[in-house]
């Protein structure tokens, strides 16, 4: 049965890596990218999440992302950020690596984590690359400016920039420690994320799926579990405290 399958895997796992995507913050109301309701429908990323667009319409692109922290700000970590939180304590290796800049994770209190397209919540100053908490900032503008006058930007990995080199040092060293990885709410197109389960695989590693539908990923994964993430994790979670009271 899959489920024995997947509650042994994990029973002798020595180092978990997770990796999450839109999905997981989907039952907390956040709007995923793609998909008939996702954020891609109704806006073109070109205009809004590239360093281009930010150079030409800096306000359009500060008030996007204010309206996406409106959302987020009212949002709360739901079954699934806690799930993978509890996965953190279960583990004596782990690492959760999420595309996700809304924050969720950090707010369950995980400790483990990188956030490979940075946060929201974090600005960083165009011109000195110094990066602050957008609430310690003085909001006189839109956007607002750094001290030494620059405008200040979302510290987020934009469409055509590279992920920051300390993440993605730490994702790539941890990609090949990993024997087990969980792969959850991710429609598995945008790198190098996209490449990440091929990896593990190649490894040897064993690869849980979590999405409500099949993605790219499913034909790597060793196994797919379909359905909410704020359903299956936690079940994840219940099936492997019980497997490891059985001893
Ligand atoms: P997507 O919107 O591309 O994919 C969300 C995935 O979550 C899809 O595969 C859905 O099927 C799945 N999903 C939706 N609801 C779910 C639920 N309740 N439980 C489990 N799965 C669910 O989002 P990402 O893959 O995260 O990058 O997108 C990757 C990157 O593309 C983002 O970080 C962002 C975006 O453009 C940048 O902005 C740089």
């Amino acid at each position: 049965m899959m489920n024995n399958q997947v509650t042994d895997r994990l029973a002798s796992t020595k180092f978990l890596l997770v990796i999450t995507g839109a999905g997981i913050s989907a039952e907390s109301g956040i709007p995923t990218f793609r998909g008939n309701e996702g954020l891609w429908k109704n806006y073109r990323a070109e205009d809004l999440a590239t360093p281009h667009a930010f150079a030409r319409d800096p306000e359009t692109v500060w008030e996007w992302y204010d309206w996406r922290r409106g959302i987020i700000g009212r949002a709360e970590p739901n079954a699934g950020h806690l799930a993978i939180k509890e996965l953190e304590e279960l583990f004596d290796n782990f690492l959760l690596i999420t595309q996700n800049v809304d924050g969720l994770h950090g707010r369950t209190g995980i400790r483990n984590m990188v956030e490979i397209h940075g946060n929201l919540w974090r600005v960083r100053c165009t011109r000195e690359g110094k990066t602050s908490m957008l609430m310690d900032v003085p909001l006189k503008s839109v956007p607002p400016k750094c001290e030494c006058g620059a405008v200040l930007r979302p510290d987020v990995v934009w469409f055509g920039e590279s992920i920051p080199s300390l993440a993605l040092e730490k994702a790539f060293r941890v990609i090949e420690q990993c024997d087990t990885l969980i792969v959850v709410g991710t429609s598995g197109v945008v790198y190098p994320v996209a490449s990440f389960p091929e990896t593990v695989k190649n490894n040897g590693g064993f690869v849980i799926e979590v999405n409500v539908e099949p993605t790219p990923i499913s034909a790597v994964a060793d196994a797919s579990l379909y359905g909410n993430s704020g359903d299956i994790l936690p079940m994840l979670v219940k099936w492997l405290r019980r497997k490891r009271q059985e001893g």
